[in-house]
């Protein structure tokens, strides 16, 4: 498949005016994207659960326009008007406007309010740019639907996920991996059938029941403004010296994967998760300019963990975003002793002693 595939093809020319409301959630990586090339497509195959309470709620009205010359929009986040949102998304808008030619035909409202909060060092660019993704798709399929019959099929369904998660990729690469749950794979690969570099796929094998409610505690060590722009950061990968390596290692690393979810192996669940989140941070280490994301609490965090699992035999492990947040991956049999211990011993390197409850979801929802 290709990105002609997205194009409509004899789009009516009626524009209806409207409001849709979408949620959609963040995800976390277990095998992690890092590194892009031209139009977002990642050098890697990545595979994350997807999240169920860190969501992104957006408002869209759209109102069609006499003028068709330029985009037109306004961004409220939480009732107030952001104008320094714009420039992502009219770059988003320039991005897709081939696959959604009636764009420019109208005036759009983008009221957006996040489940957790803005300051939070939570990256809101994949439930943000998914849930405006999904908007966009219901006025496609309603301009659609005014002027053919109602397609409710299973090819009707499956054509809107699939280009709301390449709108969606095009916005931020991981948001492509939001629009579904629970456990999305992108990036084409030999190990997973029908993986695709354009849009997010449903990981199609058998998982085993241990990771079906799995938790997801996201300890919020460092809430202040990102150090360095995830798409800086992917950057870094062009002449990396490691580069070609670690493209390999996660293409590996989801064989392995694969394996682990079907098995329900813990222990190497765990190893092959910290492993791939510690060589996300070695890549940025090791890059040229060179970061540290990580904060002395970060290394704490990391090390209580690895202490509570020896001492107690606990199944938790952490993994890391672009970021100093810790997600703590446990599974759900196993909440009364870690949540014991992440408020007893985890809390004290929190900002704030903040941290967020989450596990793993079933994708966006329209409200
Ligand atoms: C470290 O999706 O935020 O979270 O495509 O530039 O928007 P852009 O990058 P983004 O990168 C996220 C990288 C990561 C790992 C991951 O989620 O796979």
């Amino acid at each position: 498949m290709t990105e002609q595939h997205f194009i409509p093809k004899n789009l009516p020319e009626t524009r209806p005016n409207g409001q849709i409301v979408w949620e959609s959630p963040s995800n976390i990586a277990l095998i992690k994207y890092w590194g892009k090339r031209e139009n977002q497509i990642p050098e890697n195959p990545s595979i994350s659960f997807t999240l169920n309470h860190c969501k992104t709620i957006t408002t869209l009205s759209y109102k069609a326009k006499e003028t068709h010359d330029t985009f037109s929009f306004d961004v409220f986040l939480d009732g107030e008007k952001i104008d320094d949102f714009k420039p992502k998304i009219q770059t988003f808008f320039e991005r897709i406007e081939v696959y959604l030619p009636f764009l420019k035909d109208y005036h759009f409202i983008i009221e957006t309010k996040n489940t957790f909060p803005h300051s939070s060092g939570i990256a809101s660019s994949a439930s943000g740019m998914s849930a405006l993704a999904l908007c966009l798709m219901s006025v496609e399929k309603q301009i659609i639907e005014l002027n053919v019959i109602q397609n409710e099929s299973d090819e009707a369904h499956k054509y809107f996920n699939q280009k709301a998660s390449f709108l969606a990729r095009l916005g931020s690469g991981s948001a492509c991996r939001s629009i579904e749950g629970d456990l999305i794979v992108w990036g084409e690969n030999k190990i997973v059938d029908g993986s695709s570099n354009l849009f997010g796929t449903k990981y199609p094998y058998p998982v085993h029941d241990i990771f079906k409610d799995y938790q997801d505690t996201i300890l919020l060590v460092d809430k202040g403004e990102k150090q360095v722009s995830s798409t800086v950061g992917h950057n870094l990968m062009h002449n990396h010296p490691y580069a070609q390596n670690r493209f390999q290692q996660a293409h590996d690393n989801l064989e392995k994967m694969k394996m682990i979810l079907e098995s329900g192996d813990l222990d190497a669940f765990i190893g092959l998760v910290e492993s791939e989140a510690l060589t996300l941070h070695a890549m940025m280490m090791t890059s040229m300019p060179y970061f540290i994301l990580m904060k002395p609490n970060t290394l704490k965090v990391i090390h209580a963990i690895w202490d509570f699992r020896k001492k107690t035999g606990v199944p938790v492990s952490f993994t890391l975003d672009a970021g100093a947040n810790v997600h703590v991956l446990y599974p759900k049999r196993d909440a009364v002793p870690v949540l014991e211990f992440i408020n007893k011993e985890l809390v004290a390197y929190c900002q704030n002693e903040h941290f967020i409850c989450d596990q793993i979801g079933q994708g966006a929802n329209q409200l």
